[in-house]
């Protein structure tokens, strides 16, 4: 073998080497734009774990959120569940009662456009879509008065759309909850 055909030799083994790293980083790269697509799709066409759905038209003739059944409930496993609306430009109800030390579901839809309950000082934040109910967990540590802006744009009367959380201790809540029916603080 002569020292030329020596290079030769050498020159085709690093050629083909070069081929095959080029190949596997084209492989590498045609991966996860496959990934990225396939997740991206199933992300589009898959609904959410869980989505409850409501006709934003009947909210108030019958189901969940007719106006009798809206404020705050004891459970009777000792959990309270406060269910309530959000229209332009007001939520009902307007103040919500709940105890402190508890664990609340809050349960909240919207009869017009995209509304959103934010509880000031707290992580409560969630949107109120038509068509859907919002389900959030909460609870309060500490009695006082919350401030509770709708915190989506929902036309001109956005800026005044304004509700308010009172807590209270536990034990007022269970003796106002004695009677039965949905507490509020509206009108205190
Ligand atoms: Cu309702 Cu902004």
């Amino acid at each position: 073998m002569t020292v030329q055909d020596g290079y030769h030799k050498a020159a085709a083994i690093a050629a083909r080497t070069e081929r095959r790293w080029a190949t596997l980083s084209i492989a590498i790269v045609v991966t996860v734009t496959v990934l990225a697509v396939v997740a991206g799709i199933h992300r589009a066409t898959m609904p959410q774990a869980r989505v409850e759905t409501i006709d934003p038209s009947r909210l108030h003739l019958s189901g969940e959120f007719i106006e009798s059944n809206l404020g705050s409930v004891l459970e009777p496993d000792g959990s309270v569940t406060v269910r309530a609306i959000g229209q332009q430009y007001s939520f009902t109800p307007a103040c919500i009662l709940v105890p402190a030390h508890t664990p609340i579901t809050l349960r909240a839809t919207s009869a017009d456009v995209i509304h959103g309950i934010l509880i000031r000082g707290t992580n409560v934040n969630t949107m109120l879509v038509p068509g859907y109910v919002s389900e959030q967990s909460m609870r309060f540590e500490k009695t006082g008065d919350y401030l509770m802006p709708c915190q989506e744009f929902c036309s001109f009367g956005h800026e005044g759309m304004w509700g308010r959380v009172q807590v209270i201790e536990k034990a007022d809540f269970a003796e106002k909850a004695k009677g039965g029916g949905r507490l509020s603080c509206v009108g205190q």
